[in-house]
């Protein structure tokens, strides 16, 4: 028998990230020594709290059943405290609904929220699921470019009034991905003006919101009225360097919140109790490790912002997240070109703008992803590239 993926995944381009990722294996197996710019993926094992609580309590008693969907009581207890600790916002535990990792929550919440046909209006460059999660639930994506003369902020007043009314959800993400680019609070509350006026729901994506070299970035929840509107979902694995854990929350808005609990109840059993408990505990005691890891960042990327610019490249230095996001260094140069140059000739991986979308052409993005040595060792390889 022959078996076709379904035209919902046809519609969708290869997964940018996957792609990379193949190559990368095919390099490395061919006995290459490849310098990984490009997923985002931390490195580093998460802090000492965390894996000690974890341990001590694999033998509490019921710790290996399901899960409630929405997240154990003392796992939401602690996000709510944190919630309020760190940004002043006040939830209530019903109006926090764990996520198995953020990427479910944001691919699967068209679902739970749209209907065929609505608008779901998408940032570019952006994070994948956002359009994928919209074509799932045969919505229709518009785009929403993010251009650097707009601080890679959306411009709401440009899009077209019919597309506005018929917009079922709109996406925003800062820190963003790849950009860099951090939202003054006046945006989210135009994102709250906007979602009043059409009926919109804002899903403000904050996976990276632990990540700040300067100012810590502000909650699209801190917006006045934005719990009418929206939800924040935050992620633990940046925060943390705990990616291969799944662990993360939609919050917000109360209606919101329990219909994507009640759409997750179908599909999912919620994550390990272990793995909440864990992260309760290092959500109210691990401020420091918070901090170690920020310096980690910054660190490195101090190293790869100097060190490229010293090569002649006009590198912005990032305020926030896990990216360096600059122009291709050779005028007319395609993205994806350079990528595969840089991959070819010098053995480092960076992914070109072109990957995310039309919008982000004659962009890179780098990920700060590996230590501090290997960083040098990209730079040192890149110089020699004859551009
Ligand atoms: C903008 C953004 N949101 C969400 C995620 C998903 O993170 P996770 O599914 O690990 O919570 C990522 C991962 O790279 C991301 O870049």
């Amino acid at each position: 028998m022959a078996f076709a993926p379904s035209e919902r995944l046809r519609r969708l381009p290869p997964y940018l990230f996957a792609e990379f990722e193949r190559k990368r294996a095919a390099l490395e197996k061919a006995g290459r020594d490849i310098v990984n710019l490009g997923i985002g993926d931390p490195d580093q094992p998460p802090p000492a709290l965390l894996l000690d609580t974890l341990t001590s309590c694999l033998r509490d008693e019921g710790v290996h059943q399901y899960s409630p969907s929405q997240g154990i009581e003392e796992f939401r207890s602690a996000v709510s405290a944190f919630m309020k600790g760190r940004y002043g916002v006040s939830l209530e535990n019903r109006q926090i609904c764990l996520g198995v990792g953020s990427k479910e929550v944001i691919a699967h919440l068209p679902l739970a929220l749209t209907n065929p046909g609505d608008v779901v209006l998408v940032p570019e460059p952006g994070y994948p699921p956002y359009r994928s999660g919209a074509v799932f639930a045969l919505c229709e994506p518009f785009v929403l470019p993010l251009s650097k003369k707009n601080g890679f902020l959306p411009d709401l007043d440009a899009i077209p009034p019919d597309v506005a009314r018929r917009a079922k959800i709109l996406y925003v993400n800062y820190p963003n991905n790849p950009t860099g680019a951090v939202a003054p609070e006046g945006f989210y509350r135009r994102c709250v003006d906007f979602a009043r006026r059409h009926g919109t729901i804002v899903v403000s994506d904050e996976a990276y919101a632990e990540l700040y070299y300067e100012e810590a970035p502000v909650s699209f929840l801190q917006a006045p009225g934005a719990a009418d509107v929206g939800v924040a979902v935050h992620s633990m694995t940046k925060t943390f360097s705990m990616a291969g854990w799944r662990v993360a929350w939609i919050c917000g808005n109360p209606d919101i919140v329990e219909i994507v609990r009640g759409f997750k109840a179908n599909c999912d059993s919620g994550q390990f109790m272990g793995f909440q408990k864990a992260v309760a505990r290092v959500l109210t005691g691990g401020t420091g490790d918070m901090k170690s890891i920020r310096d980690m960042y910054r660190r490195r990327r101090d190293l790869f912002v100097e060190g490229t610019r010293r090569l002649g490249w006009d590198v912005p230095c990032p305020s926030a997240g896990l990216y360096v996001w600059f122009e291709v260094p050779k005028k007319g140069l395609p993205s994806m070109a350079f990528a595969e140059k840089a991959m070819e000739e010098a053995d480092v991986i960076m992914l070109p703008g072109s990957g995310f979308g039309g919008a982000a052409e004659g962009f890179m993005r780098v990920a700060l992803t590996v230590t501090e040595d290997r960083i040098r060792e990209a730079v040192s390889r890149l110089s020699r590239l004859r551009l």
